[in-house]
């Protein structure tokens, strides 16, 4: 089946999973698995900015992660530097805009730095927008959300009656990005481990049993066709939503 270029989502995001089982299942370290994991990404990308989708956002490096060994946080964050100025100029080639999200701030000064640069080179490119999440947690992104509300509360300049559904959507890191439409996670586990928990209220779930490093155009596309044959009902029943 072809895919129909026009139900394409405007906005997928991706639960990078299973760098760690890959390196282990050919004896090799974690590690292995993150650095493999970095033409996964060029290729979703890639794939994405050719069929029209506007953004994506790849869940790099959560809250939780901090919890790991300090061996392969480090490694982690030193793979994200690099791979950030090696890839600046293939982002500009393709008219590619770098964002983050998260608590940048928790991030290593290098980090922050390659990503500040990286956000500024490409910030006038406008034929997709790539998100990283890092040091992302939904819940983290809630209660800031929640402080931040708050305060214009305090402020006198918000009525509690008048917080709406919008107030809280651009109290959120992804303020002024669409909700995605699509959330693929690799590598067999199906949970949303802290991921965009309001953005994805009506998202479709895409679980790939392909772990992360092998993870190529062909299943990218894969994605995009099971999503094409959702009935996406908003609520609604299904004779509301067939046109035809
Ligand atoms: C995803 O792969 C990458 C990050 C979470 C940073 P994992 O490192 O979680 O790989 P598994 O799940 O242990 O195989
Ligand atoms: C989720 O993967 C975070 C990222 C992909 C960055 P994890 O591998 O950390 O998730 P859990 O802990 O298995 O749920
Ligand atoms: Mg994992």
């Amino acid at each position: 089946m072809e895919l129909d270029l026009n139900n394409i989502p405007q906005h997928v995001a991706v639960i990078m999973d299973g760098n760690g089982r890959w390196a282990k299942d050919q004896g090799q370290m974690r590690i292995y698995g993150h650095m493999n994991g970095v033409e996964s990404v060029r290729e979703t990308l890639k794939c994405a900015t050719e069929l029209g989708v506007k953004y994506l956002t790849l869940y790099a490096f959560s809250t939780e992660n901090w919890n790991r060994p300090k061996d392969e946080v480090e490694a982690l964050m030193s793979l994200l530097v690099d791979t950030i100025i090696q890839e600046l100029d293939e982002l500009n080639d393709n008219s590619v805009r770098l964002l983050a999200i998260g608590d940048l701030e928790s991030l290593p000064a290098s980090c922050q730095d390659a990503l500040k640069q990286g956000i500024e080179k490409t910030k006038n490119n406008d034929s997709i927008t790539l998100i990283l999440a890092l040091s992302y947690s939904a819940r983290w992104e809630l209660v800031n959300g929640m402080k931040k509300i708050a305060a214009e509360v305090e402020a006198g300049n918000l009525k509690v009656a008048d917080i709406s559904a919008e107030h809280i959507s651009s109290s959120l890191t992804t303020a002024g990005i669409p909700d995605p439409e699509l959330l693929i996670r690799t590598s067999g586990e199906q949970r949303i481990s802290n991921f965009l928990l309001w953005q994805i209220a009506y998202a479709e779930l895409y679980f790939s049993p392909v772990h992360w490093p092998d993870f190529r155009k062909e299943h990218f596309k894969e994605a995009l066709l099971e999503y094409q044959k959702r009935e996406r009902r908003f609520g609604k029943v299904s004779e509301q939503i067939r046109t035809h």
